[in-house]
């Protein structure tokens, strides 16, 4: 089978965004791949993050990825910082990674631009680190959604350079897989910005864990335009967001939404969009409680993950160590 790695930032509310364009595809893929899933902390920390929450939001990612139906039986599950060999691995490529490349990351510049005061030598090397995260495990695919597309790029010249330096197949060239619908789920508040983690608005996101109640007024609030028209409709990026995600809760074709919503207004297609997303989010909500109130099992899984993984990570450390005289 062939490697598929990914991985979420545990730095607070996992929203709808992860979910279709990350969490969901994992799950609906998950017998077809040799999966790991990781809750990357070392990169949490390149933000100003506090300790008690680090430490929870690692434990609550593990949990919010059971309930959305990762299955240890397809898949490893594990947290970054158990595995010292990405750390390890990071510093050296950092060696073998042009500044210039790293001044070219767009997310790099949009965290700087909004963190000014907190800009860290580990933002900047934020893309080699997760370069390492894939390389380590030979993967052949990274399932993300579309903001993650550059990283993937990095990875693969970053491998690429370090082959033919060597002159050797050190490193697996990883693909990213990014899909068509869900890859970018804008924000409620703002259709032209993404729905992000970090946005300080709470009302632009719906997170996985919200009650019925807060997704009921989110949608509600949400900005849509004065056509009152449910068409998608690229020109119009409010409506259009609330409809693709619509599309991807129910899997039914656009022309067939638009005619279930014809000479309707918006407050009928915002409330089926709402009774959807309750219907979604509701059985994940419950799993979730199961898995977070049962800590020993959770950390069990976690540690069982990181001794499944390690090997293989350890194995290509040592291999790059070798080829380049190190040890
Ligand atoms: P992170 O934690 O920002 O996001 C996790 C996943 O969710 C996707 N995503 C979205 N998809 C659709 N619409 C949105 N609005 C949206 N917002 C986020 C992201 O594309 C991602 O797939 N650098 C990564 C974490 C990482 C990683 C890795 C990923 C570290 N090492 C190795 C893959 C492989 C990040 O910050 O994702």
């Amino acid at each position: 089978k062939k490697r598929v790695f990914s991985g979420i930032q545990p730095t607070g509310n996992i929203h709808l965004g992860n979910y279709l364009g990350a969490i969901r595809n994992w799950v609906g893929a998950q017998d077809q791949y040799d999966n790991i899933f990781c809750i990357v902390d070392l990169h949490a920390i390149t933000l100003p993050i506090n300790a008690k929450e680090l430490h929870q939001n690692t434990r609550k990612l593990a949990a919010l990825y059971l309930a959305c139906g990762l299955d240890t039986r397809y898949c490893n599950l594990f947290v970054q910082s158990h595995v010292h060999e990405h750390a390890e691995m990071s510093w050296i490529m950092n060696c073998y990674t042009p500044m210039g490349w790293l001044n070219r990351m767009t997310q790099f510049k949009t965290k700087a631009d909004e963190n000014p005061e907190s800009v860290n030598t580990g933002l900047y090397c934020y893309p080699v680190l997760m370069a390492c995260d894939i390389l380590l495990y030979q993967t052949h695919y990274v399932p993300v959604g579309d903001d993650q597309r550059q990283h993937v790029e990095i990875t693969r010249d970053i491998a690429q350079r370090f082959n033919s330096l060597y002159k050797k197949r050190v490193f697996t060239l990883p693909e990213a897989q990014i899909r068509d619908t869900g890859a970018r789920i804008m924000s409620l508040e703002n259709p032209s910005k993404k729905m992000s983690k970090s946005d300080p608005n709470p009302a632009s996101r719906i997170n996985l864990l919200d009650e019925p109640k807060v997704i009921k007024q989110k949608i509600a609030r949400a900005t849509t335009d004065s056509l009152r028209l449910v068409a998608f409709d690229p020109e119009r990026p409010g409506i259009t967001n609330l409809l693709t995600i619509y599309q991807m809760l129910t899997g039914q074709p656009e022309q067939e939404i638009e005619a279930e919503f014809a000479g309707k207004g918006y407050g009928d297609f915002k409330a089926a969009l709402t009774d959807r997303l309750v219907a979604t989010l509701e059985p994940i909500q419950r799993r979730y409680n199961e898995y977070i109130n049962d800590m020993v099992s959770l950390e069990g899984i976690l540690k069982q993950g990181a001794d499944r993984v390690r090997p293989q990570a350890t194995a290509t450390l040592n291999r790059v160590k070798e080829v380049i005289g190190l040890g």
